[in-house]
């Protein structure tokens, strides 16, 4: 079988390295991939949002299932596109991707169907916004409607900063037409899980629980990043709490998703916060989590190839889905200034030491140049160690990421410490 994996990023090299390990496999391409994936896979320059040219190249090679990582070309349509041209492709069509793309219309999905998530305002000019920002109390969540790289999400602990973001978003439109609308939102306290399922239009699989790092400094603070570490499996989702989540807000989502007829199969990633209150629906994602990926692969037992092309023929129910019983983490080493501005052409050392550790390095931004690794992103690599406890996982990978060198580098020296 031939595969190509659309994408670049840390996710990506997670799931080129795990369906490189099928026996089915004998040939995998990634769009535009990265400088780490190369070994299990040919990168091509095709960017991941150009669907016409990712179609032909699809029918060009024969390809067998294509993978989409990135939102941004499944919000685009690509699922719609490559299956009207008998394509075959693991993620939701543009409508099951609009549970990410649009988060007024995640939120009035969630409310529909009864799962619980934070009180929510939606606006459609900033006037009624500012006006709302008079007469409630901080602290607020705003968010724009659509994608925004993962900078649409603004938490605000004053009025102040409130109107700022709604100006930004609103009013200078810094993230362009994602900024037609917003929500606020209710601020929610709790710790975060992220959950993801595999869908195959019927039926669904749970991979590992696992916690995300968002912020980009230790403690949680700093900036929002695209995640700056995770680990898994994680010990506050207790058996009670997932019977709890599954019923309150898996069932009723994928029965949502029937309902509203998106039809296929995908990744629905779910970020919940478990609040005093008990679980709620944060954000919805149509596809796999980075860094979470980079966590819950290396701890899944089955055949990821056999999952994902049996979920495109709705029939999860023939599949090995076996998580196993070991913990993961991984942290990620970043440019300095990410996720504001960095510089990029560093050469990166230490990376085969860190794997003779015993640990998987993940690429994300990296490129080769003169045959030596160069940073070329903000996020550069996803060093990830897998143990029987997250005690010796988090050693582990430490272990890895002290090997590893390149000018300016930085990361988070807490990560899957709650966790511990
Ligand atoms: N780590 C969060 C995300 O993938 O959106």
């Amino acid at each position: 079988m031939k595969v190509l994996v659309v994408g670049s990023g840390g996710r990506e090299h997670t799931l080129v390295w795990k369906i490189s390990q099928s026996p089915k496999v004998d040939k995998i391409y990634a769009a535009p991939g990265n400088a780490g994936l190369e070994q299990d896979a040919e990168s091509v320059p095709i960017k991941a949002n150009d669907i016409d040219g990712l179609l032909e190249f699809a029918k060009e090679k024969k390809i067998d299932l294509t993978i989409v990582g990135p939102e941004v070309p499944l919000v685009d349509g690509i699922a719609d596109r490559f299956i009207a041209e008998g394509q075959r492709l693991f993620g939701f069509s543009e409508l099951g991707a609009r549970l990410e793309g649009s988060k007024v219309w995640a939120k009035g999905f969630m409310k529909k169907y009864g799962i619980p998530t934070g009180d929510f305002s939606v606006f459609y000019d900033s006037s009624m916004a500012m006006d709302f920002l008079e007469n409630n109390s901080p602290p607020y969540v705003i968010k724009a409607d659509g994608l925004a790289a993962g900078k649409g999400v603004i938490i605000c602990h004053d009025g102040e900063q409130a109107r700022v973001a709604v100006n930004k978003i609103m009013g200078k439109k810094d993230f362009g037409e994602a900024g037609n609308r917003i929500v606020i939102e209710e601020f929610l306290e709790g710790q975060e899980i992220s959950i993801m399922a595999v869908f195959d239009g019927k039926d669904y699989r749970l991979f590992l629980p696992s916690q995300d790092h968002k912020r980009a400094y230790d403690g949680d603070k700093g900036p929002n990043t695209g995640g700056m570490g995770a680990y898994a499996p994680v010990p506050i989702y207790t058996e009670m709490l997932q019977e709890r989540v599954i019923k309150e807000i898996i069932e009723p989502t994928f029965n949502g998703i029937k309902r509203e007829g998106i039809k296929g199969a995908g990744l629905i990633y779910f970020g919940i916060i478990n609040t005093v209150d008990g679980p709620k629906v944060l954000e919805y994602n149509c596809r796999f989590g980075d860094p979470e990926t980079q966590v819950v692969l290396p701890l899944f037992k089955g055949d990821l190839f056999e999952v994902l092309f049996e979920a495109t023929n709705g029939n999860l129910s023939s599949v090995n889905f076996q998580n196993s019983s070991g913990t993961a983490v991984c942290v990620v080493l970043a440019s300095g200034g990410y996720p504001a501005s960095y510089n990029k052409g560093y050469e990166i050392k230490g990376i085969d030491r860190a794997v003779e550790a015993g640990c998987i390095v993940f690429h994300a931004g990296t490129a080769m140049e003169n045959d030596k690794i160069i940073t070329s992103g903000g996020r550069v690599l996803g060093v990830t160690a897998v143990a029987p406890t997250l005690q010796e996982s988090l050693k582990k990978a430490y272990k890895g990421v002290d090997m590893i060198s390149f000018t300016d580098s930085f990361s988070r020296r807490d990560i899957a410490e709650k966790g511990v």
